[in-house]
């Protein structure tokens, strides 16, 4: 049973979703929803996006951060060996880093501190650095992909 074929199928899978999602959501669905006025639609819409498209990316995010330990793990020596291996994965660490604050932290904190209403400096702070880790996400993932899928291919 080839195992390492089949963690690099599930990265490479996962890497697309994750560009896919990263363009869709950041660039098409947040300039969508800037332009709906406040209404129960978009309320609707928001909480749609929330509790049945994030899980999604959640488990996108997971998948993807896992198969890259495991593929990390067992070719340690193909990628310490060569510098576009390790440009990649130095982009990709910092792009997934980057959604995993956001997916698996500061959301919560967010929540947290807006439920409570207490903090209110830290809470504005948050909502600064979020779009800031969403864009490296977005940016340092389509780097990370395409130089994965130039090295694999070309
Ligand atoms: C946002 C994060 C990442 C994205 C979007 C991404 C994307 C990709 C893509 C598209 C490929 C080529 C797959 C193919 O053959 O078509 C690939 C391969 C690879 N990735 Fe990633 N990657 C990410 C993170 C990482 C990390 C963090 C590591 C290591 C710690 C890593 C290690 C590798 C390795 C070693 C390969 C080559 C596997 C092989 O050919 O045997 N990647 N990645």
């Amino acid at each position: 049973m080839d195992y390492y074929g089949w963690i690099v199928f599930a990265h490479a899978i996962t890497a697309a979703a994750f560009v896919m999602t990263m363009i869709i959501m950041q660039l098409v669905v947040a300039n969508v929803m800037k332009r709906i006025p406040d209404s129960s639609g978009k309320k609707e819409g928001v909480s749609f996006i929330q509790k049945r498209w994030l899980p999604i990316v959640d488990a996108i995010i997971i998948v993807l951060g896992l198969t890259a330990i495991g593929i990390a793990s067992l070719n340690f020596d193909m990628i310490i060996s060569s510098s576009i291996f390790l440009t990649k994965i130095i982009i990709g660490i910092v792009a997934l880093g980057a959604a995993y604050c956001n997916h698996f932290y500061l959301r919560y904190v967010k929540r947290e501190l807006a439920a409570s209403g207490r903090d209110p400096d830290r809470l504005k702070k948050i909502g600064r650095i979020m779009p800031v880790l969403d864009k490296v996400a977005l940016i340092g993932g389509v780097i990370t992909a395409v130089i994965g899928w130039y090295i694999n291919h070309v």
